[in-house]
């Protein structure tokens, strides 16, 4: 598995990831086609100046164009406090194979070696059991439920902390 930087070339897959009522059936309903372009263009930016890891996940590094997923770390305000926080998304072809769990073992892994990230949250939707799945699994701390906004929606999360190793 490979994690590599989002391009402006993976707006199809930002479409797929993002604009399908299944893969966003968790996140509060698909996003709408007219907002993908100007975020994909900011997410590579961003990307490419280091200040988000917004990672494509690719499961055969002979062809870095095929995505199954993504994952990202960003930094991020809650409640008046600033804090890292991870997300993830895998399509619906490749899900139930291990793809998100191992993607985001590998960002976590990457994050603690950089030492820049400090602890890291997450906020899936309390129904998401995939997710709460790879939080639990994956060594994360669970602090309870919250209310949080994900794309400008009220969202009903767990919320998660990861602190191994840091
Ligand atoms: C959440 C998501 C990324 C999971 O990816 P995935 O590759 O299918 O997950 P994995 O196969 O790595 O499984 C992760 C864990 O959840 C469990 N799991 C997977 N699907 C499950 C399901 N439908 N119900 C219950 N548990 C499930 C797995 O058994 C595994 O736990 P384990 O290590 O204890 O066995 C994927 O379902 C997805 O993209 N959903 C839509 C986007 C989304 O809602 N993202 C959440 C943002 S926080």
């Amino acid at each position: 598995m490979l994690l590599r930087d989002v391009e402006p070339a993976d707006y199809d897959a930002y479409v797929a990831l993002r604009c399908d009522p299944a893969m966003m059936a968790e996140l509060g309903g698909p996003q709408p086609l007219e907002a993908i372009g100007p975020k994909v263009a900011k997410d590579a930016a961003d990307a490419a100046a280091g200040t988000s890891w917004i990672k494509m996940i690719v499961l055969d590094e002979t062809y870095p164009e095929d995505v199954a997923g993504a994952v990202t770390i960003w930094r991020d305000h809650h409640g008046g406090e600033e804090f890292s926080e991870i997300g993830w998304m895998v399509l619906t072809a490749y899900q139930g194979r291990g793809v998100g769990k191992r993607a985001v073992a590998m960002l976590l892994d990457a994050a603690r070696a950089d030492g820049r990230w400090g602890p890291v949250h997450a906020f899936p939707g309390v129904t998401d059991a995939a997710s709460n799945g790879i939080c639990r699994s994956l060594g994360f701390d669970l602090l309870g439920p919250e209310e949080i906004e994900f794309a400008g929606r009220p969202f009903a999360a767990n919320h998660w902390v990861y602190e191994a190793g840091v």
